[in-house]
């Protein structure tokens, strides 16, 4: 792998730091889901305890760095030049479900600008990663997004709406408009690996709404690196950290968001 700044290689290392006991709490959440207790809280320590390891492994190496995280919000408040962005667990629901498909996920930016990206499954030992100007990689592979050029064979991935959402009127209406038009929609639970599986060309286009900036912030240099394209729509201004985001493969960008805008329920 052609990767080789000081910030990616510290990624990596927290997150195969993290990753060992992300992996036993796994195999633990396997044998609580089968017994009367449920996994219950034991999900949320897991998820507080990712984050712990990967923000004192990064803490360690550049104890000035800002981090948001989605567990503990904003620590280092004053440097907003150098900072990592952190998703100990993208897929938390899958996870204490006992499905393999969640991620750890963490980005770097300078000056507000996303500089690496790591989105690793440590259960299927996948590790995406990408740094601005040199490309992205699977494990030790380069990888890019496919060449699908027309919409109505394309494999659309999306995600929510969560129950609490007050827009699923229109996020369904969104749904029907787009799968009406595609080859098919899947719904997986990680973001961050929707955003991946884009940038490996397992999939065409990606949108979704209600994100935070922690699900994506390494899906966007990854897919970016790999050929893809990144846009936003409806954002607000006073909530900086929430996103609605469209992510292809380039190609099918514009198709894709006309689908989106197209209102199919009033
Ligand atoms: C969630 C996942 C999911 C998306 C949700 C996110 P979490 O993150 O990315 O795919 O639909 O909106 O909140 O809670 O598992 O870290
Ligand atoms: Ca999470
Ligand atoms: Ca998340």
């Amino acid at each position: 792998m052609r990767l080789n700044s000081p910030q990616i290689n510290l990624i990596i290392k927290a997150c195969t730091k993290a990753s060992r006991s992300l992996i036993r709490d796994f195999g633990e959440i396997e044998n609580l889901q089968v017994s009367s207790k449920g996994p219950g809280d034991f999900v949320t320590s897991a998820d507080r305890r990712t984050e712990k390891i990967l923000v004192e492994e990064l803490l360690k190496a550049q104890p000035q760095y800002g981090i948001i995280t989605e567990e503990s919000g904003v620590i280092n408040k004053s440097n907003t030049n150098n900072r990592w962005i952190i998703d100990p667990i993208d897929g938390t629901m899958n996870f204490m479900n006992g499905v393999p498909q969640f991620a750890i996920s963490i980005g770097y930016e300078e000056d507000n600008q996303i500089k690496c990206g790591v989105i690793f499954n440590p259960i299927l030992n996948e590790l995406f990663c990408a740094e601005k100007g040199n490309g992205a990689y699977l494990n030790n592979t380069r990888i890019r997004v496919s060449n699908k050029k027309k919409i109505k064979d394309s494999l659309i991935v999306t995600g929510g709406p969560k129950g609490s959402s007050k827009i699923k009127k229109k996020i369904f209406s969104e749904y029907i408009s787009v799968s009406n038009n595609v080859a098919n929609v899947r719904k997986f639970g990680s973001a961050a690996l929707d955003m991946a599986y884009v940038a490996c060309g397992r999939f065409d286009g990606y949108w979704q709404r209600e994100l935070n900036y922690w699900d994506i912030a390494a899906g966007m240099i990854i897919l970016k690196e790999a050929g893809g394209f990144v846009d936003f729509f409806e954002e607000d201004n006073n909530l900086p950290l929430k996103k609605n985001i469209l992510a292809t493969n380039s190609n099918i960008h514009e198709a894709l968001k006309e689908l989106i805008n197209k209102k199919v329920i009033e």
